[in-house]
């Protein structure tokens, strides 16, 4: 991972990187954008923890209704690779939640999470979700659990 990488360089969603599921496209499509508007504010350096903190907030609960979401579909296409996706996953949210957690208390390692969203961003769908994308184009279920629990914290957050 290359340590000098600014916005603009970095990964924008484009059809190239469509795993094939619309729900699945549009979740990263957002979490893209709220990945960029951070790094923008880290590399700006005058952002005020609170309005970090309120982004990760974004972007933790998305990613973890995005996380469930994909596990399940994987898990009901019986992908072989699902356990390596999970753990991937919940790396990557314990990166986001220590973040969250140093911003409300007002000393977030900003470098740390610099670090952590680039890793994502890179990562995550090139490296991670295209790998399965066989796997994550249909979900045998119409409804999904997830919505109930992404509810919650969406009212939590706000
Ligand atoms: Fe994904
Ligand atoms: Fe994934």
């Amino acid at each position: 991972m290359c340590d000098e990488i600014y916005p603009e360089q970095l990964l924008h969603w484009s059809p190239a990187l469509s795993v094939g599921n619309a729900d699945l496209d549009a979740q990263h499509i957002i979490l893209l954008e709220i990945g960029r508007d951070l790094l923008e504010l880290l590399h700006d350096g005058r952002a005020s923890q609170q309005h970090l903190w309120s982004l990760l907030s974004d972007f933790l609960v998305i990613s973890r209704y995005h996380d469930a979401l994909e596990e399940s579909i994987l898990a009901d296409n019986h992908c072989p690779s699902l356990s390596e996706h999970r753990a991937a996953h919940a790396r990557a949210q314990e990166h986001i939640q220590t973040a969250l957690l140093e911003a409300q208390e007002h000393c977030l390692q900003q470098e740390h999470l610099r670090h952590a969203l680039t890793d994502w961003m890179k990562h995550h769908l090139s490296e991670m979700d295209l790998k399965v994308k066989p796997f994550l184009r249909h979900h045998p279920h119409a409804s999904n659990p997830s919505d109930a629990a992404l509810a919650k914290d969406m009212a939590l957050a706000a």
